[in-house]
């Protein structure tokens, strides 16, 4: 097997993160300085590949670094475990250190080992495996980071992924929380990174600012066109297709440069091209990769209309601007009309480019809507 030649459907490998070298290195420069950061940004745009590369940056110069997706977790003990296992296994190497301790009898040697290595981390085997009080865990988890970081001598980078669901995993006052413990750890830096509308829904409200000024936010600039096109052109011809500028050019045209819809159309080329037992792309293989690509992404943008329509009046905005009409039409009342837009601005659906103009974050979104109601 050849391996994927577009990565799809998770954060990307090292060699496929497409040059966002400025941003990278604006983030890595921001963190080693002690600033934490929020990204927030459009579904898919890449934001756990970012952070991912700024992690293994970080890490091969020497930093510590921690990474918790709150995606994956359930509850409060589940976020402690968790962040003090990703901070032990830059000493112990091993990802889950805390099983590892609790299975004392399956390898002692391993254990003790591990032991050794934590000796002087102010708690006794027992109480990481047998605490039971879920807060005492928790306050021990949230100041791990800045512990590690005085005893090794080391700056620490924490990332924590699907922020807007840590009210959902632990509770609502865990910014809050997170706050008071995280503002005076000196040699620690955090990345907090959300969908956009999650993160302004959780952290604008509810007197919870406090956190947002704790954190500068970012916008996530696009990927260089010119990037983007050097990246296609190298993979394809790796499997021996041809291709030229302006065909790339034109698949960038039609999504934009996003880098998920990006990913999937080169994708979707690239098999059509084995099916046809062709190595030329061609503009017709360009449309009909397209077209398959917005197949597959149909399912996906089906569940956001139906979410998006249960608002009043979005849909048809929505419908207007994909159209490329104004928002104010005389049966929309002008009120309703800017409500709806300000939602779908929120949703990172669509984003402002002018005065009264609007663009679609992902085009193949709005070719969809075309679609689906020509
Ligand atoms: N820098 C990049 N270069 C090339 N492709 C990328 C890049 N970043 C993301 N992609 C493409 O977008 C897909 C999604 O990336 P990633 O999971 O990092 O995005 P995300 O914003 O974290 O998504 P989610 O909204 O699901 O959390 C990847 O599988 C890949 O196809
Ligand atoms: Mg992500």
């Amino acid at each position: 097997m050849p391996g994927k030649l577009f990565p799809l459907g998770g954060p990307v490998p090292e060699k496929d993160v497409v040059d966002r070298e400025d941003f990278i290195f604006s983030l890595q420069t921001r963190l080693a300085e002690g600033q934490s950061i929020m990204l927030a940004g459009p579904r898919r745009i890449g934001k756990t590949s970012l952070a991912y590369e700024v992690l293994r940056r970080g890490k091969k110069q020497g930093f510590y670094t921690v990474s918790v997706d709150f995606f994956r977790l359930s509850d409060k003990r589940d976020f402690a475990v968790s962040l003090i296992n990703a901070c032990l296994e830059n000493r112990t190497g091993v990802r889950r250190t805390i099983d590892v301790l609790k299975d004392r009898a399956k390898s002692i040697a391993g254990t003790a080992k591990i032991t050794l290595k934590l000796e002087d981390l102010e708690f006794g085997i027992g109480f990481l495996a047998d605490e039971k009080n879920d807060n005492v865990l928790l306050d021990y988890a949230l100041d791990l980071p800045n512990v590690l970081a005085k005893r090794d001598k080391k700056s620490v980078i924490v990332l924590f992924d699907e922020f807007q669901d840590a009210s959902r995993v632990v509770d609502a006052d865990i910014y809050k929380k997170m706050r008071s413990h995280f503002q005076n750890q000196e040699s620690v830096a955090y990345m907090f990174l959300g969908s956009k509308e999650g993160i302004m829904d959780t952290l604008f409200g509810n007197r919870k600012e406090a956190f947002y000024r704790f954190a500068t936010i970012l916008p996530i600039p696009p990927i260089p066109e010119n990037a983007w096109i050097k990246y296609i052109i190298e993979r394809f011809s790796h499997r021996g297709i041809n291709t030229e500028y302006e065909i790339i050019k034109e698949i960038l045209n039609r999504t934009g440069g996003h880098p998920q819809d990006t990913m999937l159309v080169c994708s979707e080329i690239f098999y059509a091209l084995l099916e046809a037992e062709e190595n030329t792309i061609t503009p017709g293989i360009v449309r009909l990769g397209y077209d398959r690509a917005l197949i597959t992404l149909t399912p996906v943008y089906d569940e956001i209309l139906d979410e998006l329509s249960q608002r009043f009046k979005v849909r048809d905005v929505l419908k207007r601007i994909a159209f490329g009409k104004s928002v104010y039409a005389k049966n929309i009342n002008p009120n309703e009309a800017k409500r709806a837009v300000d939602h779908l601005v929120s949703k990172a659906i669509i984003q402002k480019k002018g005065r009264g103009s609007y663009t679609f974050v992902e085009p193949m979104f709005q070719e969809y809507i075309l679609r689906e109601f020509f």
